[in-house]
């Protein structure tokens, strides 16, 4: 049963080792061009917090995609925006997650006072344009990258509720997940069977 939570600084070993477990391919659509294991290493470990928000999607304790919302300064201002990327392992595509996670990115950046969201993507990369078209509508195609653009409304009580409400049932479900893991009795071994 996998369940989504949002991701901290411990999370960005995690966070480097899902991106190096993607395939050649779908980490070029990620990083729009290839990128070796040690620069996304560095690049994990060296992530800015106070200008980040990312929700990850678990698999039996094993981060298998996230969703980064990358904001250009620390605090809201009247200009403030967030660029969105997304990856999910091949196993857990195509069944709506990369969808979920984007939109839940979307409430989380009105949240967080992002008046625009941008979403890059290369032009032959169909699922990301069927997500951006759903939530934003407007793209366009520039050297080479599509480039989708939302003008955010402002955030709401019934926003920042959803977030909550989200958090809570990522809370839940993430426990209901973790406890029969850990609290699994050992398997026996043939001495202790005997
Ligand atoms: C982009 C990505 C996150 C989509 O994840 P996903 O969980 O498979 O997406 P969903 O299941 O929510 O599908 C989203 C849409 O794409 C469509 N889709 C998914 N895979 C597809 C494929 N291989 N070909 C065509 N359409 C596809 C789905 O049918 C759905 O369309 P709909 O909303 O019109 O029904 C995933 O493909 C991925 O990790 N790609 C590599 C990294 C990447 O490209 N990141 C984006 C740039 S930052």
């Amino acid at each position: 049963m996998g369940h989504f939570r949002k991701l901290g600084p411990v999370d960005a070993a995690a966070m480097a080792a899902h991106l190096c477990r993607l395939p050649d391919s779908d980490r070029r659509l990620r990083f729009h061009g290839t990128v070796s294991p040690a620069w996304i290493e560095s690049r994990y470990a060296g992530l800015d917090w106070s200008r980040t928000v990312a929700v990850g999607l678990f698999d039996a304790g094993t981060l298998r995609g996230f969703v980064e919302l990358a904001f250009d300064s620390p605090l809201p201002t009247p200009e403030t925006h967030a660029e969105l990327a997304i990856s999910i392992e091949p196993a857990f595509q195509r069944v709506g997650l990369g969808r979920e996670l984007t939109a839940r990115a979307v409430t989380i950046a009105r949240n967080r006072g992002a008046q625009r969201l941008t979403m890059l993507c290369l032009p032959e990369n169909l699922p990301m344009r069927r997500i951006a078209k759903r939530l934003m509508g407007v793209m366009h195609q520039e050297d080479g990258t599509v480039e989708a653009d939302l003008d955010l409304t402002a955030a709401t009580p019934l926003s920042y509720w959803l977030e909550a409400v989200q958090d809570t049932t990522d809370a839940l479900s993430g426990s209901l997940e973790f406890w029969p893991r850990v609290l699994r009795p050992a398997p026996q071994t043939a001495e202790q069977g005997a």
